[in-house]
């Protein structure tokens, strides 16, 4: 079960992926809009990979350190619609047009991630290995529908 589960978030903690603004790729990304939400999606995705790397056993649980994550999960949660309001032009973004013709759903899905951040307990590796795959899966989710594959 345990090792399952590790098949799982280590899977799912990659599918996240890194964009296309990494060192030693061509494209870069240059608004700096563009590069605020990205830094906002990467700096959620650390905080989700020290709670993964808890759940899965590769790391020991600390509560404080679950704690923070989850606290800086819900923060960023909380700024991804100011932070994609506005559309400007970036060849190097993945955001998908459907952001702002779908707003509504986009914010919805938003909401959806911040409430799976709200939920997740840190209480104990065991609360936190049944409250993470929502949190996972709210990620997922709204990349599929508005994120460019790479
Ligand atoms: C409401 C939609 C939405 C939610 C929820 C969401 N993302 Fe994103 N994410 C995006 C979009 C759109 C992009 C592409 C942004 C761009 O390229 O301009 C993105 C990009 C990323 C990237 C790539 C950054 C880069 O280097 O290019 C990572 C990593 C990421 N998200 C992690 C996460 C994690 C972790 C979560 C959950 C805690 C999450 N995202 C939740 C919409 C979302």
């Amino acid at each position: 079960m345990l090792r399952r589960y590790t098949t799982l978030i280590v899977a799912i903690v990659a599918l996240l992926g890194v964009g296309s603004a990494t060192i030693g790729d061509t494209i870069v990304m240059q608004h700096p809009r563009v590069i605020e939400r990205v830094n906002l999606m990467r700096s959620s995705k650390l905080a989700l990979e020290v709670l993964g790397a808890m759940a899965s056993g590769r790391e020991m649980f600390n509560r404080k350190r679950a704690n923070a994550a989850r606290r800086a999960l819900m923060r960023n949660t909380g700024k991804i619609a100011s932070k994609f309001r506005r559309n400007p032009y970036d060849p190097a973004s993945r955001a998908r047009q459907h952001i702002w013709t779908q707003w509504a759903d986009f914010k919805a899905q938003s909401k959806t991630a911040r409430a799976a951040s709200k939920g997740l307990s840190t209480r104990n590796v065991v609360t936190l290995r049944q409250t993470l795959p929502p949190m996972i899966n709210a990620c997922l989710s709204c990349h599929q529908t508005f994120r460019k594959r790479p």
